[in-house]
């Protein structure tokens, strides 16, 4: 029989919601939750949390409702900002050799890019220093793969999306290409600028209240998706950016920084290069 005149105090709370949780829940589901229970109810104590930062807490949380709609989602830039998002990657794509790293999604992807062609320039009318770029999509061994799906955004010289700047619904800076036989995606486009994440909304709140500054070095995203291998979601950063040792989310891997000048520096070129070979894993 239940006991009806149970008190729950700071002493038997955790173990009582703990309990709660049905034999029969979802096995997965339950791990979570008992492990995510523990560690909130840890972090009450730990902090010894007042009801007047209880309440700030949760008006914190009701503000970020404003901020997901189509083009932003502050919970992802949330998870971004606290480094969750790099620790759930780091987890799961685990280092292995001759595979190219991850990085975060980020909040920029849009799922209906325009579809283009090899050779097209993504950032027409686009004011900027000129980039061209060659990405080979290959196996882990190097083999090229025809007829992978490669989406790229970034933004502008000025660190604005596309979604950030105009009337935000035009597509700029970005593009979805096929790779050709040989496995190469060639397009033309801006150099990037570094770019302060979005600040203005409840994650910016958490950033300043920790002193800390929204930036995040120039870069480029690539999102690989082959039959028969795992999606690669990646970056490829700017060398030189002064922002690469202070990432807001703290996404900078050493194998994907790239010197897009020095072709133009050693009299190779007469504009910015990015080559680079993307290496996918097989599916598990
Ligand atoms: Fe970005």
């Amino acid at each position: 029989m239940p006991d009806t005149h149970v008190t729950y105090t700071d002493a038997n709370l955790t173990e009582a919601v703990l309990g709660r949780i049905r034999p029969d829940a979802n096995p997965r589901t339950a791990e979570i939750m008992a492990s995510l229970l523990k560690h909130a109810h840890a972090f009450v104590r730990d902090v010894k949390l007042t009801p007047e930062e209880w309440e700030l807490g949760i008006r914190y949380l009701s503000a970020m409702g404003p901020f997901v709609t189509d083009k932003r989602n502050e919970w992802i830039l949330l998870s971004d900002i606290t480094g969750v998002t790099m620790l759930v990657d780091a987890l799961a794509h685990a280092s292995q050799d001759n595979v190219t790293e991850t990085t975060v999604l980020g909040p920029f992807h849009r799922e209906n890019p325009p579809v283009l062609k090899n050779g097209d320039n993504i950032s027409p009318d686009i004011p900027g220093e000129l980039l061209e770029v060659r990405a080979l999509i290959a196996d882990a061994a190097g083999k090229p793969l025809a007829g992978a799906q490669v989406d790229v955004w970034h933004a502008d010289k000025d660190g604005g999306y596309d979604s950030q700047i105009g009337d935000g619904n035009t597509h700029m800076m970005r593009g979805r290409f096929v790779t050709r036989a040989d496995g190469v995606v060639h397009f033309w486009t801006v150099n990037p600028s570094c770019y302060p994440v979005p600040h203005d909304g409840p994650a910016g709140q958490v950033l300043a209240a920790m002193g800390r500054g929204p930036m995040r070095p120039a870069h480029i995203h690539f999102w690989v998706k082959a039959p028969g291998h795992r999606d690669l979601i990646t970056h490829i950063f700017a060398d030189g950016d002064k922002y690469l040792y202070e990432d807001a989310v703290f996404g900078v891997k050493a194998s994907l920084v790239v010197d897009f000048e020095a072709k133009k520096k050693a009299g190779l070129s007469d504009h910015l290069e990015l080559d680079y070979t993307f290496r996918l894993p097989k599916q598990a």
